[in-house]
């Protein structure tokens, strides 16, 4: 299969991308440094994206920047950040790409264990999270030629910087090639309106 692989530079990029290749021909996106450079906060990047790229067999995004800090300090416009990233990113990419989707492919977004299970400073990330999942299962009735759509929640990943598992106290990590597994599952298998959700 053809994927196009978004924030395929990060740290669940990289793993999604060495469970993927080889067998498949990864296309890598992101702000910098990849095959594709794209913003998915700009709808206009998204559109020379697969422009560019051309019809594909499955898009994965492994990324969406939320914003985490205290209730009582989220500011409209600090929310702003997780709304134009990890939300409204996510679904850009398929409202603006479902057209250079081939037939029987797919979609798969990124959400997190925080929809589910509040952390303090993570209702801004919950609050994009839940949205994500709500929306890729909605979408999963609709979506023409038989293209699918899952969404995957990893919780806290074993090698993420000490600074962001400090926010998980008392979650158990998983290696991030776990969470990998599940987006090899969505691309490879039948599933669709899924979330597969990695705690
Ligand atoms: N880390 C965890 O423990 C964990 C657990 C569960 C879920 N998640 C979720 O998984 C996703 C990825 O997390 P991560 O830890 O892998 O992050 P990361 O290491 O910071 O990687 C983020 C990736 O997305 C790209 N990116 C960032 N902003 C972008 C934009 N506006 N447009 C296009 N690409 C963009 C980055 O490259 P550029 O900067 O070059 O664009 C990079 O490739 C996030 O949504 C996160 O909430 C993470």
């Amino acid at each position: 299969m053809k994927i196009l692989l978004i924030g395929a530079t990060g740290l669940l990029g990289n793993a999604v991308a060495k469970e993927l290749e080889g067998k498949h021909e990864i296309i890598r996106a992101a702000r910098h440094n990849a095959d594709v450079e794209v913003d998915i906060t700009k709808p206009d990047s998204i559109k020379r994206m697969f422009e560019q790229v051309g019809k594909v067999d499955a898009v994965i995004s492994a990324t969406g920047h939320a914003h985490f800090g205290a209730l009582e300090e989220i500011t409209p416009e600090l929310n702003e950040e997780s709304i134009e990233s990890k939300l409204k990113g996510q679904v850009n990419l398929v409202l603006l790409g479902m057209d250079h989707v081939n037939d029987d492919g797919s979609f798969t977004l990124t959400t997190g264990v925080i929809m589910d299970e509040p952390i303090l400073h993570g209702a801004s990330s919950a609050m994009a999270n839940g949205a994500v999942k709500s929306f890729a299962k909605s979408a999963a009735i609709e979506m023409p030629r038989g293209i699918r759509i899952n969404s995957v929640s990893g919780t806290v990943f074993q090698e993420s910087p000490e600074g962001l598992r400090a926010y998980f106290p008392g979650f158990d990590p998983i290696p991030v090639s776990k969470a990998a597994l599940a987006f090899r599952k969505s691309v490879e298998g039948a599933q669709t309106g899924q979330s597969y959700e990695i705690y």
